[in-house]
């Protein structure tokens, strides 16, 4: 019942919005294999995100999770797959990417710093290789399992999804530049699989010979501006866009102070 007091993260976007993030069409995680992913818990707005532990003090979300919140108004909640608001750890910084854009959702990164470290496996960023047109990656989140509910998953979800090429993204987001080589990593022709509402800031992880490393962080759904759907997650007509981590390493060790090698593989 307590997480009646939570709504969909709704993403402020013109043509393209993603009206939350959550995983649809998943699968309960076997607990411990992702004890990086935290949530991360809005107080201010009463709404949910994803994250992921980078160090024993810094983790990496969304931009757009965080952009008008104070410290105080967040909480996370890391090293279970089970959605448990009381165990929310409070945080003491929050550093949004200086190029963030609210309107274009460019460079949706941020990084947030626990108040005390914690004693958890981290995750590590890809360094390479880029990340491939139709390359399967795995996503995880407590967000919604299906469009219509708007509480949390009680148990961490996981889903497979496909990447698209450029041309094909482009029918969804024409400023698409291209999964390896753009900012963004854009996936897609999965129906019924998808992330959704509260999944944003979370993990997009390639399996690199056994061990999860991270290549995206969920950031919108995308759709083109003439259509007009009712269900925008988990459908044909939306494509999932994350931001690309790989390319943001120079941005996350400068905001936190970690060596590029600690974080990264
Ligand atoms: C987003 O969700 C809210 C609440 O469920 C709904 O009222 C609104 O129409 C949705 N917006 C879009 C763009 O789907
Ligand atoms: C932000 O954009 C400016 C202008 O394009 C650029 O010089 C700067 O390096 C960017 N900042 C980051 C952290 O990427
Ligand atoms: C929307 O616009 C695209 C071109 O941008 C066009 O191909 C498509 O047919 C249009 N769809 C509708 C429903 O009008």
């Amino acid at each position: 019942m307590k997480f009646n007091l939570f709504v969909l993260l709704l993403a402020p976007l013109v043509n393209c919005q993603r009206n939350a993030t959550r995983i649809i069409g998943g699968v309960d995680a076997r607990p411990g294999v992702y004890p990086f992913a935290g949530t991360l818990v809005n107080y201010k707005h009463g709404t949910f995100c994803g994250s992921s532990l980078l160090s024993n003090r810094w983790l990496v979300t969304a931009a757009h999770c965080v952009y008008d919140l104070s410290p105080s108004d967040v909480k996370i909640t890391l090293g279970s797959n089970t959605f448990n608001i009381a165990a929310g750890k409070p945080i003491s910084e929050i550093k949004i990417h200086p190029n963030y854009s609210k309107a274009t959702q460019r460079n949706d990164i941020a990084v947030i710093r626990l108040s005390s470290p914690v004693n958890l496996r981290t995750v590590k960023i890809a360094t390479q290789p880029p990340v491939r047109d139709g390359e399967t990656l795995r996503a995880v989140g407590w967000g919604l399992t299906d469009f219509k509910s708007s509480s949390p998953a009680e148990t961490l979800q996981e889903v497979d999804l496909t990447t698209i090429p450029r041309d094909e993204c482009r029918k969804r987001l024409s400023t698409f530049e291209g999964n390896g080589v753009g900012t963004q990593i854009c996936t897609g022709n999965t129906p019924g699989k998808d992330t959704c509402s509260g999944d944003s800031g979370g993990p997009l992880l390639r399996d690199s010979s056994g061990e999860w490393v991270l290549v995206g962080i969920t950031s919108f759904g995308a759709w083109k501006s003439n259509v007009t759907l009712t269900v925008t997650c988990g459908v044909p007509e939306v494509v999932g866009i994350y931001t690309n981590a790989m390319r943001y390493i120079d941005f996350i060790s400068s905001a936190t102070g970690l060596s590029r090698g600690s974080f990264t593989k």
